[in-house]
């Protein structure tokens, strides 16, 4: 088992590993909320590293994250956060092997402009070119472009109407005419066309309509991944896949994201994780997450409303992979068989902790046969 795809298969799509990884966010400044000094810096030498050490260790993913507003006002550390394609082109540059994801605002991003910005980084990557789709349900990223944050089957409508003109115009070879309640386009076409049939789609929708969305049209959906028990997750898992197979007659990999602190003991994760999470969390910016997610914590149990927030400053609501390496190494063992395909992984000190993830998961998910070792450089 190689683990590797074809010379014109999708490093993400087509990686035969049991379970198959992705570095998440580095575009900004992670998913966790804290003012820990070890938070990270997203400088583009520091994004030139980590795509370059995730390649080397054999990911198959390197995926950013999109916001155009901070979550604490202007000049908050979450706000640094570069621009998708532009991040995506430059990454392509420099690196051979792993798939590129820009997430997407399908709100706010046309999809003419879109498709050929796609293409351009799948000619620049030879064809590694992905994209997370979002809607957009953070009321100030949207304000910023003068629209409101749509009905939530309003925006699904739109993404129905988007992701239809991206595909004809990704695919086609003649110009067409659109006539939609959303777009109107005229002679519509995008050149140049990328390398790949069709990109990696990946859209991480939780409701029933995000999820129809997902399995519909895309090859990654994500799990909703609060719950820390991995047998908890196996229905969930199950649900999802039967769904696009049975409505669409479509495979699609059903992945997760997951925030990882990884010690010596489990006692030193835990106390790690309490001080970035509890000691130094940034407080305010998860507030304002919630407060604009319209969540009613005054009618949570209290209990609900502190975990939230603890998840939130934690790694932005991932799962937690939170121990020593055995440890670890087990809950991905169970996650695999509760049918996770694959993760997206976050850290506080990314740089840190993907080089001793390669050095101490790495070998521990080989020799259980979930990964085969990375093919040499
Ligand atoms: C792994 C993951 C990554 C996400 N990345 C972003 C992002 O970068 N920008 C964004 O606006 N929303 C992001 N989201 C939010 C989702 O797009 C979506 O709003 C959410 O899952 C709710 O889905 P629903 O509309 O079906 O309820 C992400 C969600 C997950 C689980």
């Amino acid at each position: 088992m190689s683990g590797q795809p074809g010379p014109h298969a999708n490093p993400i799509r087509d990686s035969t590993n049991r379970i198959k990884l992705g570095v998440f966010a580095t575009n900004g400044s992670g998913a966790a909320f804290t003012f820990h000094p070890d938070r990270f810096v997203p400088t583009w030498d520091a994004n030139v590293r980590l795509a370059q050490l995730a390649e080397t260790l054999g990911f198959e993913a390197f995926v950013s994250a999109a916001h155009w507003k901070s979550f604490g006002g202007d000049g908050h550390y979450s706000g640094d956060l570069m621009e998708t394609f532009t991040w995506a082109g430059a990454v392509a540059a420099v690196t051979r092997r792993i798939g590129i994801v820009s997430t997407v605002h399908v709100t706010v991003n046309h999809p003419v402009f879109v498709a050929k910005a796609e293409a351009t980084v799948d000619l620049v990557s030879n064809g590694r070119a992905g994209m997370n789709l979002v809607l957009g349900w953070y009321p100030p990223d949207m304000e910023l472009f003068g629209y409101k944050v749509k009905e939530h089957s309003d925006r699904f409508e739109l993404a129905e109407e988007w992701i239809e003109i991206f595909d004809r115009l990704w695919a086609g070879r003649k110009s067409f005419d659109y006539s939609g309640k959303n777009y109107q386009l005229k002679a519509a076409f995008s050149q140049p066309h990328g390398v790949q049939t069709r990109p990696v789609l990946l859209n991480a929708g939780r409701s029933p309509r995000g999820r129809a969305f997902a399995a519909k049209h895309c090859d990654i959906a994500f799990l909703s991944a609060h719950n820390p028990a991995p047998s908890a997750l196996r229905q969930q898992v199950d649900d999802i896949r039967a769904e696009a197979r049975e409505n669409y007659g479509r495979d699609i990999q059903i992945w997760m994201s997951a925030y990882v602190v990884l010690r010596d003991t489990q006692a030193e994760a835990e106390a790690y994780a309490h001080d970035y999470i509890v000691t130094q969390g940034d407080d305010a910016a998860v507030q304002n997450i919630i407060h604009h997610n319209a969540i009613d914590t005054k009618s949570m149990p209290p209990e609900a409303a502190a975990r939230l927030a603890y998840n939130l400053k934690a790694g932005f609501a991932g799962y937690p992979l939170v121990g020593d390496a055995d440890r670890i190494a087990g809950l991905f063992a169970s996650l695999s068989a509760a049918g996770v395909d694959g993760f997206l992984l976050t850290w506080l000190d990314y740089e840190g902790g993907l080089a001793r993830f390669g050095r101490d998961i790495l070998p521990r998910l080989e020799a259980a046969g979930l990964r085969a070792p990375a093919p040499p450089e």
